[in-house]
């Protein structure tokens, strides 16, 4: 089989089924804030929330491969990345957090893109070090990571 190529694009309505089954997945959940899996109605209010075209950002990366997201308030924004099983350590991760910091910056103007990391999570904060961001401050147990335009 030949090497997989990958890409992003924007998050439509047909993707919320899909999103919400890896949402669910045990890896995204133990990434997240929260903890636990989230209900439809939870799920849907976030796919929402995320796919707010004035205020967030939402890629899957195709093929089936993932999705990143930028959620944006005054001029900061949180970016969030899961990468399924299949397609990690491909450089898939480091291509999308690229191209979003990219776009944050050039596109919509951000002074800085923040990643909230558990602390446990050793390939996340290695991912976004390799991806240019700087240990920014932690708090109980999570890694706060800053990557600014310019540097
Ligand atoms: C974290 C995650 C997005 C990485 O995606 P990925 O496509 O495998 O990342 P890449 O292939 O681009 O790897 C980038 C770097 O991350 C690091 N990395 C990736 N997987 C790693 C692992 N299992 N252990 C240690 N470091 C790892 C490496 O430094 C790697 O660079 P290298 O290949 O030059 O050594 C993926 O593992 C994932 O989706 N995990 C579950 C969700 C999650 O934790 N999201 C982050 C929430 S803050």
């Amino acid at each position: 089989m030949g090497k997989a190529v990958f890409s992003m694009r924007r998050a439509v309505i047909d993707d919320f089924g899909w999103w919400h089954t890896y949402r669910n997945s045990a890896s995204a959940v133990a990434a997240s804030g929260g903890g636990k899996p989230l209900t439809s109605d939870q799920a849907l209010d976030k796919f929402t929330m995320l796919r707010e075209p004035d205020l967030n950002v939402f890629w899957m990366i195709e093929p089936s491969a993932g999705w990143v997201t930028l959620e944006c308030e005054d001029y900061r924004g949180e970016i969030s990345i899961f990468v399924t099983e299949w397609a990690r350590g491909q450089g898939v991760g480091s291509m999308a957090v690229k191209q979003m910091c990219r776009y944050a910056d050039k596109e919509i103007g951000m002074e800085a893109v923040i990643a909230r990391v558990r602390e446990e999570n050793i390939a996340s904060s290695a991912l976004f070090t390799k991806c240019g961001f700087e240990l920014d401050s932690t708090s109980e147990d999570m890694w706060n990571f800053k990557w600014e335009p310019g540097e």
